[in-house]
């Protein structure tokens, strides 16, 4: 099983799309494990996305991640880092493929939404950033012998 990192942006909370997004998650078969709400500091938004820093859209990056509440969560399930992207779309709303939830709730790529870890290597790195390891929950869910073969 792997985790992934998942930040549901400003644009999510303030749009009140937090619960349409964590349900598609949910449906999908990936288990939360651990979630929580926090204003972000300036130091870990320019941390999380230290690897834009020489991007032209990087201060404004900053200051989306850190202009209201964020819902950040780590999801857990088999290739949960793929699959999580998949379900997040491309970067820029206007390409994703319709039926993610950049195409489905979102118009600019710097208003889109979300942020999916990239890899397996970043997932770890990240959920180390954000979470403690006691904000982790680790469970079963009846529903896994009818996800899993
Ligand atoms: P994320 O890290 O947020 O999950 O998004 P991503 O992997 O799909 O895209 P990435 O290349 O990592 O870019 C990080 C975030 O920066 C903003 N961005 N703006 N204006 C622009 O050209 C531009 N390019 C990227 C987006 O908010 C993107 O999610
Ligand atoms: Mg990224």
């Amino acid at each position: 099983m792997e985790r992934t990192l998942i930040i549901l942006k400003p644009d999510a909370v303030q749009r009140g799309l937090t619960g349409d997004i964590i349900q598609r998650f949910e449906r999908r078969g990936l288990k939360v494990v651990a979630l929580k709400m926090l204003q972000v500091e300036r130091s870990l938004a320019e941390e999380h996305y230290a690897i834009h820093r020489e991007r032209p859209f990087y201060s404004g990056l900053v200051e989306y991640i850190i202009s209201s509440p964020v819902v950040v969560m780590a999801l857990e399930g088999k290739n949960a880092v793929k699959v999580a992207r998949q379900s997040i779309g491309a970067t820029n709303p206007a390409e994703a493929a319709p039926g993610t939830i950049r195409a489905d709730f979102a118009l600019e790529i710097g208003r889109n939404l979300i942020h999916g870890s990239d890899s397996p290597e970043n997932a770890v790195n990240e959920l180390a950033l954000w979470f403690n390891e006691s904000d982790f929950a680790p469970h079963t869910r009846v529903s896994e012998p009818w996800l899993y073969e």
